[in-house]
């Protein structure tokens, strides 16, 4: 199957070049094609909430970037995180107004403080989270978690029936929102959001004085 968008503008040779440098890192060999990147940007700003930024994980070469704008998301509100040199160097050509981070997904909560951006509205992610171990794929659920408000989503695809991780043993709620057969390879789109007693729990912890806190 061709992918809709393998044309030279959308850095498909950038793209593949940077997968045979890395296959495990980067995941797919192609970019998400255009039908994944429409579902992906269609769940991620339904899912929003508030005003935060819209942050995406693993942006790559942009697909899933160009359709979040294509959905009205502006180009200001965006977070974009990516770990390749390279591929954060086109992100910025490509989306000038955009925050481009070259840095690890699970220093997220980092980052948005760094950036000065308060908490996200959304995480969208295609980070090939299933050729991570499982810690580094938890952390990263979490760190997502943590940077929305109550009720925020993070919005993944999978290539695979399940999610990337143990939804009931971590407190989620894991709900397929789309399944997209046209890419390469077929992907199921995620919803993940805490479970309401798990949510509680989080909102408590956050909000309970540290060590150092007032009431310390
Ligand atoms: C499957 S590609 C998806 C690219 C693009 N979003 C798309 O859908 O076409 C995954 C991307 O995640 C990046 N990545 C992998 N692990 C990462 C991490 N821990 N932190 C940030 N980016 C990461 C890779 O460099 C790669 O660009």
């Amino acid at each position: 199957m061709q992918q809709e968008n393998a044309g030279p503008g959308h850095g498909l040779a950038l793209f593949m070049r940077r997968w045979a440098s890395n296959p495990y890192r980067i995941g797919g060999i192609l970019p998400s094609a255009r039908p994944l990147a429409r579902v992906m940007a269609g769940a991620g700003v339904q899912a929003r909430r508030g005003e935060g930024p819209v942050v995406e994980l693993g942006a790559g070469t942009g697909t899933i970037t160009r359709a979040l704008i294509e959905n009205g998301v502006g180009e200001r509100e965006l977070v974009l995180i990516e770990r390749d040199r390279q591929m954060c160097r086109w992100l910025t050509q490509r989306f000038p107004r955009a925050a481009v981070v070259r840095d690890e997904a699970a220093r997220l909560g980092m980052i948005l403080a760094r950036e000065g951006a308060g908490a996200a509205s959304v995480v969208i992610s295609s980070l090939p989270l299933r050729n991570m171990g499982m810690q580094e794929r938890e952390s990263i659920v979490e760190a997502s978690l943590d940077a929305v408000p109550e009720g925020g989503a993070l919005v993944q695809y999978t290539y695979a029936r399940h999610p990337a991780v143990p939804c009931a043993r971590l407190g989620l709620e894991c709900r397929r929102v789309g399944f997209v057969a046209m890419n390469v390879p077929p992907a199921g789109v995620w919803r993940i959001t805490r479970s309401g007693a798990a949510s509680r729990l989080a909102a408590a912890a956050s909000s309970r004085p540290g060590p150092g806190g007032s009431n310390g």
